[in-house]
């Protein structure tokens, strides 16, 4: 490893919150070299001096772009929209009867799949939400990402990851060389940028969180750090996905598991003693 890629290892997590692997410089270099030469810029060395001075936002924000891995898939592992649909939005509609709102934030959203799967998700309940006021905010620190979900076009080959093709003719049409999502569908939702190692709070409280595989890029102190500022904003009876292989374990004592590994909860505050007269 040179003194640069270790350099460049600390700008990375500091900025997104990655470890880069330590034996990884070929990757990150392949990655960052269209930006690299797009930007003039003659090598890793000199592209650590330029984020240590701040000196090119377009060009921090263009790395992160390269850096994030942004995979994903529609319904990907498929069970956590199923454990969504069939046990978290009834036990939620009861639990709000009366406010009839809902916010749900995908914390990690990618090119937007996952949010447009809960968004079909929560169609297909349309009856039942009729009257509902139902928020769904898709947030991601790569621009780039956030640019191809506000979008919603999708290859040929993407619709065909995890889409059925009853979802595809009812919420998507044939736009160019792909498909594009419906209006109908795109204006249940909203995306914008968003760092999980800032504050979230200012996005307000939500009923339910994905945060799903991007934990597993953190050292353990950021992504306690991070669970714990969900936490924060999580509703006292909202629920948390995270990936198939992930798990909180020590991380944050402030959840609990549900039905399996993927789905927590806030455990119950304390509540504080009263004081007797
Ligand atoms: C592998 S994708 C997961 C996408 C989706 N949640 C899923 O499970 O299919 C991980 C995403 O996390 C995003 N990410 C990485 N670090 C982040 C950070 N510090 N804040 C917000 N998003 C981040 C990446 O840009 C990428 O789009």
């Amino acid at each position: 490893m040179t003194l640069a890629y270790a350099r460049f290892r600390r700008q990375m997590a500091a900025l997104t919150g990655a470890a880069l692997g330590l034996d990884r410089q070929y990757v990150a270099e392949s990655r960052l070299s269209p930006v690299l030469r797009a930007h003039r810029v003659a090598d890793l060395l000199e592209l650590t001096r330029i984020i240590d001075a701040h000196e090119n936002e377009t060009l921090i924000r263009e790395v992160v772009d390269a850096m994030t891995n942004n995979e994903t898939s529609f319904f990907r592992d498929r069970a956590p929209f199923d454990e969504f649909r069939e046990r978290v939005l009834p036990q939620l509609m009861a639990a709000r009867a009366n406010v009839k709102r809902l916010r749900i934030w995908c914390a990690a959203a990618a090119t937007g799949q996952e949010v447009y799967s809960l968004a079909m998700t929560l169609d297909h309940e349309a009856r039942a939400l009729r009257g509902w006021a139902v928020e769904i905010l898709g947030t991601d620190i790569s621009g780039a990402a956030i640019e191809v979900a506000r979008k919603g076009f999708y290859s040929q080959f993407e619709v065909q990851r995890g889409l059925s093709t009853s979802h595809l003719l009812r919420y998507f049409h044939r736009h160019e060389e792909g498909w594009r999502v419906n209006e109908h569908l795109r204006a249940r939702v909203a995306f914008g940028e968003f760092n999980l190692l800032s504050d979230p709070s200012l996005l307000g409280t939500f009923d339910v969180i994905f945060c799903r595989n991007v934990l597993i890029y953190f050292e353990p102190e950021v992504k306690r750090d991070v669970l714990s500022r969900l936490a924060g904003v999580l509703a006292q009876d909202g629920f948390l996905f995270l990936g198939s292989a992930e798990s909180i374990g020590e991380a944050c004592p402030a959840f609990a598991p549900v039905s399996n590994e993927s789905v927590w909860r806030l455990r119950s505050r304390p509540q504080p003693k009263l004081a007797l007269a």
